[in-house]
């Protein structure tokens, strides 16, 4: 079986598999190629690849080459116009925003595979680049927040007097926000959390945070570790809650979400008014809309003095651990389709396989893509 690893398009500088994965999959008897220059942004060089046992070469060949095609980011106009029939893709396609990508990939006989949409099960974790890239933002919008803020994150006792630490509120305590909350205890900072499942507050409380509480949340025990929708009186109390804590607060890292919905709103444009000026907002659910009502994705700007960031690429920014963690996901779900002797094998019968596979035979065969998709 031969695989290719294409390069991302700028800004984007990670890359799908670093020489590390690469060498994994030689050893599995894989022949693998890799566009050159595709790792560059994360800091491995086409030497690096060739002493994993790849072969390098230009974008055209990798494609002409390969069985199966390994991307980060959906394919281009360039890349869709030479992809060959039944080459089998694998990338974060996004399915539900990207209809006319998958429409394409349909028409093009492509068996595509979106990273993005693999079922979030406990067998599945190992691949779950969604947790993967999560981490790195929670993390980065942390470090953001710090260099951003006009003071200090711990308390300092100086000659010069003594120095208050930050006061930070999170705003969901999934796996961005559980990071956000680590990284910023070990930072000094003082940390107030918020999330509507009960099952997180031990969690809260085990990484140094305090968990506030407003009662009435709808916690779906059947959804699977998510949130779900908020009743309108909820919505309200927490509002206030959230109103009340947020003008206390340095800093507010938003990272709420319920999967497949517009991020819920909780940080109104009254509550960023009221807050400290130079107070710093993060808003990692910018993508789908923000949790702060002032945020404007992929942008900077500053409201009344409080600096608002919807930044959606956080994990572009720290290429190498991010191409890492997102190679090791790969490689785990690849387990599944892959023999030890490097054979593919297509198995249906996996519900990780089936559960992630976007088009096949012509055919949206995605159960939830093909409804957004009204085919
Ligand atoms: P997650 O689903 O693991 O966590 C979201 C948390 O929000 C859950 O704990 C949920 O209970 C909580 N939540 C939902 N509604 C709430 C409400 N009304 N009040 C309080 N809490 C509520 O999601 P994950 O993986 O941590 O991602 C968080 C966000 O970060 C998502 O919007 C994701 O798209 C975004 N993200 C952003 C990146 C960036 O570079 N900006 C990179 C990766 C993810």
């Amino acid at each position: 079986m031969i695989i290719g690893i294409l390069k991302e398009t700028a800004p984007e500088k990670r890359v799908a598999l670093l020489p590390e994965s690469v060498a994994t999959l030689t050893k599995m008897t894989v022949t693998i190629y890799v566009e050159k220059d595709a790792g560059m942004g994360a800091f491995a060089t086409d030497a690096d690849y060739e002493a994993a046992g790849a072969k390098i070469a230009s974008k055209s060949d990798v494609i002409a080459q390969s069985d199966m095609l390994i991307k980060i980011n959906p394919p281009t106009d360039t890349e869709l116009s030479q992809l060959k029939e039944k080459t089998v893709l694998l990338a974060v396609l996004n399915p539900f925003f990207n209809t006319e990508i998958i429409k394409q990939l349909a028409r093009q006989n492509i068996t595509s595979f979106s990273l993005d949409v693999i079922p979030r099960t406990s067998r599945a974790q190992s691949m779950d680049i969604l947790s993967s890239m999560a981490t790195v933002a929670g993390y980065k919008a942390v470090l953001t927040a710090a260099n951003t803020l006009p003071k200090f994150f711990p308390m300092f006792m100086t000659a010069a007097g003594t120095i208050t630490p930050a006061k930070m509120l999170i705003l969901g305590a999934g796996v961005a926000g559980l990071q956000s909350i680590a990284t910023s205890r070990k930072l000094g900072a003082v940390v107030e959390v918020f999330d509507v499942r009960a099952a997180v507050k031990e969690e809260v409380i085990g990484l140094g945070g305090k968990f506030i509480e407003v009662e009435g949340a709808v916690d779906d025990k059947a959804a699977g570790g998510y949130a779900v929708e908020q009743t309108d009186d909820f919505k309200k109390k927490q509002a206030a809650a959230v109103h009340d804590h947020a003008v206390k607060s340095d800093v507010v890292i938003c990272t709420a979400q319920i999967p497949g919905k517009k991020a819920p709103v909780l940080l109104k444009k009254e509550t960023v008014e009221a807050m400290k000026p130079g107070s710093v907002i993060i808003d990692l659910a910018a993508s789908t809309g923000g949790n702060c009502e002032v945020t404007k994705n992929d942008e900077t700007i500053v409201h009344n003095g409080v600096t608002v960031i919807g930044n959606s690429s956080f994990p572009v920014d720290m290429p190498t651990d991010a191409s890492k963690m997102f190679g090791k996901n790969v490689i785990n779900f690849l387990k599944l389709m892959i023999s030890a002797k490097g054979e593919f094998n297509l198995n249906w019968d996996d519900d990780i396989v089936k559960g992630t596979c976007v088009t096949h035979n012509n055919e949206i065969v995605h159960e939830r893509v093909k409804t957004v998709i009204n085919v």
